[in-house]
């Protein structure tokens, strides 16, 4: 099972899910404002732009529903803001156990996020967001992850230029400005919470 928290619109779950039907996936979103056309749109029928193999769920990081545990291989970060850039750049322990929670052992999780220093330092400083360079990734994130239940196999910053392929609505707003960093990290559920 595939899941996408801060969903948002929901088109990386859609695109993702058409493009495999044998997987199923849910998209959590805390405000299910932007779902609201394409949650009613998935029950249609296939030839009308139906989909099986999705579900969404209106739930907060720091809350996720209990049915959820240990049923994800793979879980999804994309773009987020609020609390849950907070979870993910902080490296918040409550809410990273959270993510660890709804993990199968062994699930693949991948985290997307951007910041333009100029743009959103209003939100950087309400949220107290650290500035994330590669030292602060390697000394401080990777041992958060860890304690945290997740071994960081890769992790970076890129720069504008380097901006990868993404099929989601906010990577297609973010992307053309040149002043945006691009910072991914990618880990695997550990066997045991504490690696
Ligand atoms: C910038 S949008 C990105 C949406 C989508 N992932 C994309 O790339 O197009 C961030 C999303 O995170 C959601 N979000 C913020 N805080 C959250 C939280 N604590 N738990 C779950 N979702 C949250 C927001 O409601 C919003 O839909």
């Amino acid at each position: 099972m595939v899941i996408d928290i801060g969903t948002g619109d929901g088109l990386f779950v859609s695109l993702s899910a058409r493009q495999n039907p044998d997987k199923f996936f849910i998209g959590i979103d805390a405000n299910a404002s932007a779902l609201v056309k394409l949650s009613e749109k998935i029950h249609r029928k296939p030839a009308k732009g139906g989909l099986a193999n999705v579900l969404f769920v209106q739930a907060a990081v720091e809350d996720l529903p209990c049915e959820l545990n240990g049923v994800a291989s793979e879980v999804h970060v994309n773009f987020p803001w609020g609390s849950l850039l907070r979870t993910v750049a902080a490296g918040d322990c409550d809410s990273l156990s959270n993510l660890r929670r709804i993990c199968a052992p062994e699930a693949e999780l991948k985290i997307f996020m951007s910041f333009d220093p100029v743009r959103d330092r209003f939100e950087i400083e309400r949220l107290e967001l650290p500035s994330i360079s590669e030292m602060f990734l390697k000394t401080v994130l990777v041992p958060r992850y860890q304690a945290a239940g997740f071994n960081v196999l890769e992790s970076g910053v890129l720069s504008a230029s380097e901006w990868p392929e993404f099929r989601t609505s906010w990577a297609q707003r973010l992307r053309d400005n040149d002043r945006r960093s691009f910072i991914y990290i990618l880990a695997r559920a550990s066997e045991n919470k504490n690696g």
